[in-house]
């Protein structure tokens, strides 16, 4: 197998991961002790999952999850992220589910024993269905019961745990899922979608003093799909359309985390469908975070049009660029030049990538082995990317790979596979995939941080 040119400067602290979400990867259900989510839900909806499939039984990692260890030990990780199921953690509203945290607690212990620090993902977009049969994110309270949650989890695990996310994609959950309605839970009106990114935003800034309070030392931050956006050409018409483009995916979240509100041309946009913004609401959110997760995958190419957008602007999709699976241009260069930039335009402390990654359908597994050098050639270049970014000055501190198991895919099921690890959905095996080996191999021969074990 071909070997990397990979040895550039990353320094000894820099942390090798691999990335996966509860919903995804559990499985296990319907389960004692944890409730319905609004994916749970939202499968159960006709039409709502393009191979009509459900996240039952997935990668059934609530049961073996001692296999997963074993896996990210066999790849040689530094640092694992996941993300806590809160539907199982408070199946009900009230006090939390201690079978739950125990599971959770388990995983962290075997994680540090193999000398894999654990990154803890809290929202990874299963809301419990009764806080959305409660209004759901559109609801300013549930902002609340989010530090609750981040609360019990951090009471529990903060003294191992010291990688703290609190939301992943946030766009994602609030515009796919309320506007969009492509994702759970299938609601399509822009007011909620705004009102429910609102209160992601504040739930985040509520979340952080209560970890911080629980987790002595701990390094909080929020992950990010922010993308490289660029005017599919010059055009005037172009230029403002991409501008807005970038308010509405990347300004919208970035400038209030950090302090400046929501971005004027865009709130003068969305004029009445704004959504309530009390006084302190943007102190409580620009709370000092220590960290920018930024989950990258493709570029975005940008023209005025009617698109799936009320923003009077399109996606298009150059024929100039290779695709992964899920129609998904592969531009590295994209995440140098973010990597890059971001920290020119953002006060951010420390970056790290904390999904990047490739759907390709893989061949079977011949004797116990899986060729995927699409997916080798997809991380390299992308990785190679980073080492760039880094030489450039970028504050990057770490990589995650999107994802350690072929996975539930959301909307698309299981026909997407984004592992470095083959996993047969009828039998639960596991198969390392070429890029595992190849992922290994190039952790193996760079320096990189080893937490202490327990
Ligand atoms: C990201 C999600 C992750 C996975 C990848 C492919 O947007 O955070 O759960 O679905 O895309």
């Amino acid at each position: 197998m071909e070997l990397n040119q990979i040895d550039g400067p990353f320094p000894a602290g820099f942390r090798w991961g691999v990335s996966t979400s509860a919903f995804q990867i559990e499985g296990g259900l319907p389960a004692p002790g944890r409730s319905d989510s609004i994916w749970d839900t939202f499968c159960r909806r006709p039409g709502s999952i393009s191979d009509g499939s459900n996240a039952d039984r997935a990668c059934d990692s609530f049961a073996r999850w001692q296999d997963d260890v074993e896996l990210l030990r066999a790849i040689g990780v530094n640092s694992y992220r996941f993300s806590i199921a809160w539907p199982r953690i408070f199946p009900t509203a009230g006090r939390p589910n201690q079978n739950a945290l125990d599971h959770y607690g388990r995983l962290v212990d075997a994680l540090l024993e193999a000398g894999i620090e654990p990154w803890v993902t809290l929202y990874h977009w299963d809301l419990p269905q009764y806080l959305e049969d409660a209004g759901g994110w559109p609801n300013r309270e549930i902002a609340g019961v989010f530090a609750e949650f981040a609360h019990a989890v951090s009471l529990r695990l903060g003294d191992r745990v010291k990688r703290w996310i609190t939301l992943n994609e946030p766009w994602c959950a609030a515009f796919l899922g309320y506007d969009e309605g492509v994702h759970a839970p299938g609601r399509t009106s822009l007011r909620d979608a705004l009102s429910a990114a609102h209160t992601m935003l504040l739930g985040h800034g509520r979340a952080i003093p209560a970890i911080r309070a629980n987790s002595n030392g701990a390094k909080v931050g929020l992950t990010l799909n922010p993308a490289v956006i660029t005017p599919a050409t010059p055009s005037e018409a172009n230029r403002a359309a991409a501008r807005r483009y970038d308010g509405y995916f990347n300004r919208w979240f970035l400038d209030p985390l950090y302090g400046r509100g929501y971005p004027e041309d865009l709130v003068e946009w969305y004029g009445p469908e704004m959504p309530r913004v009390d006084q302190r609401d943007f102190e409580i959110i620009a709370v000092r975070s220590d960290f920018l997760g930024v989950n990258y995958y493709s570029p975005y190419y940008i023209a005025e049009g009617d698109g799936s957008q009320f923003l009077n602007a399109k996606r298009l999709y150059p024929e100039n660029i290779g695709y992964t699976d899920m129609c998904l241009g592969i531009e590295p260069g994209g995440l140098r030049d973010y990597l890059i930039r971001l920290p020119d335009s953002y006060p951010i402390g420390e970056i790290y990538v904390t999904e990047n990654g490739a759907a390709y359908t893989d061949a079977p597994a011949v004797e116990g082995h899986v060729a995927d050098q699409n997916r080798i050639d997809y991380l390299r270049d992308h990785i190679a990317a980073v080492e760039t970014a880094l030489t450039a000055g970028s504050p990057i501190a770490g990589y995650f790979v999107w994802s350690l198991l072929d996975n539930f895919e959301w909307e698309l099921g299981f026909t997407q596979k984004f592992g470095i690890v083959q996993v047969d959905f009828e039998t639960g095996k596991r198969t390392l995939k070429d890029s595992a080996y190849w992922y290994r191999n190039l952790i193996r021969q760079l320096p990189s941080y080893k937490p202490a074990a327990m």
